[in-house]
């Protein structure tokens, strides 16, 4: 049995490196074998219990894919339907939600994203309480901080472009201008697991824009120790030049949570201001041959030109496809008995 069996993952903070490394080499290996006896009937007869608080494409398809392939089923839950416990209403508490769900269920996702919560951090707080009762693994599915599958298949595609030894190669997190006022939950997870295998880290982003302090800080500590590049600046051209991959995307300003809740329309306009800050054509010729990388969906327009999105350079589709397979892996290591 894996050691990874029974185990949570909220953030990629909470696993050893190894552990990940493991993640990421079983996908690999799923992808290759992708019908292969000795995957389809790790989950036979199982099912994954899902809740959505927010909409999704790939993440509801990819996880839904991952357990037919795995032998089992999933099925999702809007908590809108059900009768939880919430500070304005009487309900069901996360407690009584956990254990039942831990008797019916080998695994169970959750999403909570911004527009459900009322300040930064509750959502990853409503997991851990999930955690604290449940009797089986809680996988985020994106809450507002981070986005633990996003990061793993992300790391997986630039394995396959760059190479599998990605210490030394540049990663530039660039904001770009969005009409989605987006949350911190893809790029922070994004900054959290790219530092840890040994990239050199460049933020670009106007003032005003920065993450969440701790996750900074983690994410320099981390280029510090591999003795790595880490810097921030509001100059994009600086931080796009000779840059081996390039992620951009729209995030909020820390104000955007106040009076008790996530204020999308001020942020969109905030945003739209910085008509400068998309990623185009003439900022990735600045890049070493960089590669386009983003979690989709993307802003077409704001966040990145169509031409750097749809070009050679581009691998969104394929991330998006590895969110399949390392959500494979992970089901496979903690809710089966499989050893990888
Ligand atoms: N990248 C991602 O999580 O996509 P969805 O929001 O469509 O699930």
């Amino acid at each position: 049995m894996s050691k990874l069996k029974g185990k949570h993952l909220i953030t990629t903070m909470d696993w050893e490196l190894d552990d990940l490394v493991k993640v990421i080499e079983v996908a690999e290996d799923m992808q290759k074998n992708r019908y292969a006896d000795k995957y389809t009937k790790l989950l036979a007869f199982r099912t994954f219990l899902m809740f959505f608080y927010n909409p999704s494409v790939r993440t509801r398809q990819s996880f839904e894919a991952a357990a037919t392939e795995l032998g089992g089923h999933a099925q999702f839950l809007e908590p809108k339907s059900m009768r939880l416990k919430t500070a304005k209403s009487a309900g069901e508490t996360v407690e009584d939600a956990a254990n039942v769900m831990s008797r019916y269920g080998v695994g169970l996702g959750i999403r909570i994203l911004e527009s459900k919560i009322a300040h930064y951090g509750d959502g990853e707080k409503l997991l851990r309480e999930y955690a604290k009762y449940s009797k089986i693994p809680i996988i985020s599915m994106a809450h507002d901080k981070y986005h633990p599958m996003q990061s793993l298949a992300d790391i997986m595609g630039l394995r396959k472009h760059l190479g599998k030894n990605l210490e030394g190669k540049t990663f530039t997190l660039a904001w770009g201008k969005g009409a989605l006022a987006r949350s911190w939950s893809s790029v922070q997870a994004a900054l959290l697991l790219y530092s840890r295998f040994g990239m050199n880290v460049r933020i670009a982003r106007p003032e005003g824009y920065d993450l969440d302090p701790e996750v900074i800080e983690y994410t320099k500590k981390q280029c510090e120790k591999n003795g790595k590049e880490f810097f921030i600046t509001d100059n994009q051209e600086e931080a796009y030049e000779g840059s081996n991959v390039v992620y951009c995307r729209n995030w909020t300003t820390p104000n955007a949570y106040h009076d008790g809740e996530f204020h999308k329309e001020e942020e969109v306009e905030k945003s739209l201001k910085h008509q400068d800050w998309i990623c185009d054509e003439r900022k990735m010729k600045l890049t070493n041959d960089g590669l386009f990388i983003h979690p989709m969906p993307i802003d077409r327009g704001n966040e990145v030109s169509d031409e750097v999105a749809s070009s050679k350079r581009s691998i969104i589709y394929d991330v998006a496809e590895n969110r399949l397979h390392v959500q494979k892996a992970t089901m496979a290591l903690t809710m089966s008995d499989f050893e990888g």
